[in-house]
C-alpha cells in the first residue's frame, strides 16, 4: 500500500467512524442522503484572521472542514467540469494573477469571448453579493453559473457531477467532506464555495492599523492622498479596513449612459441600481490588471485620470464622485501630479504575495 492510499484509508476510516456517530445521532443510515444541516463531517477549520477582522459569517449548512476545503480545490482546478474537459475554475482564476486573469475578457470552451473582467478570489465569505453585477446571493450558488455559461464552461452540472462520481478519486474525497459518495450538485458547490472561502488575503503591510506600518514616506504621503476629500477621495468606498472595499455598489461614472451596460439593476430592476457595478477590493492590484468590470484600463495611471476628470455624470453617479461636479462635468480634483505618484505607490502597498504562492490554494498534485 503506497502512502497515500494509507492515509486515504486512515481518513477514510475516520470518516466512517464519524458517519457512524451522527447516524446513531441522527438515526439515518449510511449512503442514505443527509439532511443537509449535518451534511458536513470532516475536520472544523478554522480561519486565521488579524485583528478587527468581523468574523467570516459562514452558511449554517455548510461549515467549514479541511476535507471540504481540499475536495473544492481539486474542483476548482478539475478541468471534467467543463463540457469537452479543457477548462477549469483556475483557467480564469490564476492563482499567479490573484485568481484574477490578465487579459481583458476571458474566452470560454467553444473560444467564445465574455464580456466581463475574470474578478479576483479573495475574502469573499464577506462579500454579501457576487459578480460584478450582483447576480449571485452565495458563493454555492455563484457556482452554477461559470460551470453552465455558454462563453464559459459551458457544461450542464447534472454531467459534471456524473463524470466526477464516475471518476477514481472523487466519490471518496466527498464521502470524506459530506459522509456521502454519492456526489450531487449541492455538495459540488457546497465544496467549491469552501475553497473559495478559505482563501483569505489580509498581509496588507499598507493600512495604517491593520497591517504594519507603512514602508516610507512616499506610501504614508499617499495614504494622505487616498483619505484626502479634496484629494483622492477614495475612501468612502474602498474603506480603510482588512477589505479595502465596503461590498457595495456603486456607479462610478463609467458609462455616460448607463443604461449600456446596466449592472445590477438588471439584478434588481430598480431604477436606482441603473451602472451601479460591485466596487472591488485593491488588494493585489499589481497582479489584477487590466481594470474594471470591462476591463477598460490597462493601468493605474488610467484609472487615476479616470477618477480626476474622465468619469460621466448620470442620475446614479455615486455622491461621492458627484461632489467632485459641476454643471454636469469633473472638477479636476486638488492634487499635483505627485501627489499621484504618491497614491499609486500607495496603492501598490495593497498587496499580499503569499495569496499568490500559498501552497494551500495551489493546483494539487494530482
Ligand atoms: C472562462 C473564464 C472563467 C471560468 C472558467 C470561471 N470564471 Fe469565475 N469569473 C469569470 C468572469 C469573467 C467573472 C466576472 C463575471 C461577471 O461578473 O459577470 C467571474 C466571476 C467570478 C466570481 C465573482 C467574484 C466576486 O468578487 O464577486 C467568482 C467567485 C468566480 N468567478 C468563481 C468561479 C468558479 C468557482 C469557477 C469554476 C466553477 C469559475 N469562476 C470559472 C471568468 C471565469
Ligand atoms: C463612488 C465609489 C467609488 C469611489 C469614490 C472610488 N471608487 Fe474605485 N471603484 C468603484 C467601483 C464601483 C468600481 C468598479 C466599477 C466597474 O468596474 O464597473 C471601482 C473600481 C476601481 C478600480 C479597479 C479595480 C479592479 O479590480 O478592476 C480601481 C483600481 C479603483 N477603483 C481605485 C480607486 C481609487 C484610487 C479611487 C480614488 C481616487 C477610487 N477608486 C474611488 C467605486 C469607487
Amino acid at each position: 500500500m503506497n502512502k497515500r492510499s494509507r492515509i486515504l484509508n486512515k481518513r477514510t476510516i475516520y470518516a466512517a467512524g464519524l458517519a457512524l456517530i451522527l447516524s446513531f445521532a441522527s438515526g439515518c443510515r449510511k449512503d442514505a442522503p443527509l439532511p443537509s444541516k449535518i451534511i458536513s463531517c470532516g475536520t472544523p477549520y478554522e480561519l486565521e484572521l488579524p485583528q478587527n477582522t468581523p468574523p467570516m459569517p459562514i452558511p449554517e449548512d455548510n461549515p467549514m472542514t479541511s476535507e471540504g476545503i481540499e475536495l473544492g480545490r481539486h474542483l476548482f482546478y478539475e478541468k471534467m467540469l467543463s463540457g469537452d474537459n479543457t477548462q477549469a475554475c483556475a483557467s480564469c482564476h490564476q492563482q499567479e494573477h490573484a485568481f484574477a486573469e490578465n487579459t481583458k475578457f476571458s474566452t470560454g470552451i467553444d473560444g467564445f469571448e465574455g464580456t466581463r473582467n475574470a474578478m479576483p478570489i479573495a475574502n469573499l465569505g464577506w462579500s454579501p453579493k457576487l459578480f460584478w453585477d450582483g447576480k449571485a446571493n452565495s458563493l454555492e450558488e455563484l457556482v452554477l453559473f461559470p460551470i453552465q455559461s455558454e462563453v464559459e464552461m459551458h457544461e450542464s452540472v447534472f454531467r459534471a457531477v456524473r463524470k466526477l462520481q464516475q471518476s477514481d478519486k472523487y466519490p471518496a474525497m466527498f464521502y470524506q467532506a459530506f459522509c456521502d459518495s454519492t456526489i450531487t450538485v449541492e455538495t459540488m458547490s457546497k465544496a467549491l464555495a469552501q475553497f473559495m472561502r478559505s482563501i483569505v488575503s489580509y498581509n496588507y503591510r499598507s493600512v495604517p492599523g491593520i497591517g504594519n506600518e507603512l514602508r516610507n514616506e512616499v506610501q504614508k504621503r499617499g495614504f494622505e492622498v487616498f483619505v484626502d476629500e479634496n484629494k483622492g477621495d477614495c475612501f468612502h468606498c474602498h474603506t480603510v479596513t482588512t477589505f479595502t472595499t465596503n461590498f457595495k455598489f456603486e456607479n462610478n461614472g463609467l458609462n455616460e449612459n448607463p443604461e449600456s451596460d446596466p449592472g445590477l439593476y438588471a439584478q434588481t430592476g430598480n431604477p436606482d441600481d441603473m451602472g451601479k457595478f460591485k466596487i472591488p477590493s485593491l488588494i493585489n492590484l499589481r497582479h489584477t490588471a487590466p481594470y474594471m468590470h470591462d476591463g477598460r484600463f490597462s493601468n493605474l495611471m488610467e484609472v487615476l485620470n479616470f477618477y480626476d476628470t474622465g468619469f460621466h455624470v448620470s442620475p446614479t453617479l455615486s455622491i461621492d464622485l458627484r461632489k467632485h461636479t459641476k454643471d454636469g462635468k469633473p472638477v479636476p480634483r486638488l492634487w499635483s501630479e505627485r501627489d499621484k505618484l504618491d497614491l499609486l505607490a500607495f496603492l501598490l502597498t495593497l498587496e499580499d504575495t503569499t495569496l499568490l504562492t500559498n501552497p494551500k490554494w495551489a493546483r494539487p498534485e494530482d
